[in-house]
């Protein structure tokens, strides 16, 4: 069935990898809500991924494994309704695709049928991983793979440092992104790993890779949202550009807010609601004749 479609037209995962091609830079960021992803859509961003580094920046957990998928399907959902153009990815939790493929490719499926998102995010390239990679292909899943550094490994890895410094690690790493390319993943995220590995991984892939911490020679680039804006007080990774001191900007405005209340400079007539001359002389009768002497509003208010 073809449809006219006169709305914006979605980037789609062929577009995406045709980029690679045409030399063209992918450029992404996170997103975890309505607002954001609206901003970053309308700004011209090619692909939103609903990272699962949500747990971490807006819900306050020490880390990422915690994250559940019903959380996960909650804010990707937010996000697919504010997005027309930029291709949504949602990120798969830890123990979202650690027990059967069945269960993984169900997991994945619920990204797409019920979040409105294109595709999902899946981290690390064991044996058993690629497998369930090859079942959510199979399932017409678009997966993002992700290798370096990832984060649901914390308990395992002990923390986060940059991975592949060394050779054996940095063969692994090659062996990992090529291995995901085979099991079908139509772009790998390269986390936090030394900018001559991520640019050779590069060059051996035929599908993009989008780096985080990984230099300049991936074919595109990924940050998390509150990092880029100063959302996110205090500690940032080596790798992050900070735009924006968002977070300072807020508290700004949140306490000029507080003086203006506190000293009677809010609201002021341009922010209040007037009633019609008839409505006002009537309510200021009524006033006047109220026998307590306070205005009938406030007697109204305080016997709520
Ligand atoms: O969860 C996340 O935000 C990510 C990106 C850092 C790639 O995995």
């Amino acid at each position: 069935m073809i449809m006219k479609d006169d709305k914006i037209s979605k980037i789609t995962v062929p577009e995406l990898q045709a980029r690679k091609k045409a030399g063209q830079k992918i450029v992404a960021l996170t997103a975890y809500d309505f607002p954001s992803a609206r901003v970053l859509d309308e700004a011209g961003l090619d692909l939103i991924l609903v990272g699962d580094s949500l747990g971490m920046v807006v819900l306050g957990y020490e880390n990422t494994v915690p994250v559940t998928m019903e959380e996960m399907l909650h804010h990707t959902r937010a996000v697919s309704r504010a997005v027309r153009r930029a291709l949504v990815i949602g990120d798969m939790p830890y123990f979202s695709f650690h027990l059967s493929p069945e269960e993984t490719v169900r997991n994945a499926s619920r990204f797409l049928k019920e979040a409105g998102a294109g595709g999902v995010k899946i981290e690390g390239a064991g044996r058993k991983r690629l497998k369930l990679i090859e079942a959510m292909v199979e399932a017409e899943i678009p997966v993002l793979g992700h290798v370096g550094l990832t984060p649901q490994s914390i308990h395992h890895l002990g923390q986060f440092k940059v991975r592949g410094k060394n050779l054996e690690e940095a063969r692994r790493i090659l062996d990992d992104a090529l291995n995901l390319e085979k099991a079908g993943v139509f772009a790998v995220v390269l986390e936090c790993v030394p900018l001559e590995l991520a640019r050779l991984i590069t060059g051996r892939l035929s599908v993009p890779t989008i780096g985080i911490g990984a230099g300049p020679y991936c074919d595109g680039q990924i940050l998390v949202f509150h990092d880029l804006t100063g959302f996110t007080p205090g500690y940032l990774p080596k790798f992050v550009k900070k735009y924006l001191d968002l977070h300072s900007l807020l508290g700004r405005a949140v306490r000029s807010y507080i003086e203006d209340v506190r000293q009677g400079d809010f609201p002021e007539d341009a922010h209040s609601y007037h009633l019609a001359e008839a409505e006002r002389k009537t309510i200021a009768a009524l006033g006047r004749r109220s026998r307590s002497g306070r205005p009938a509003g406030a007697r109204a208010a305080s016997a709520r």
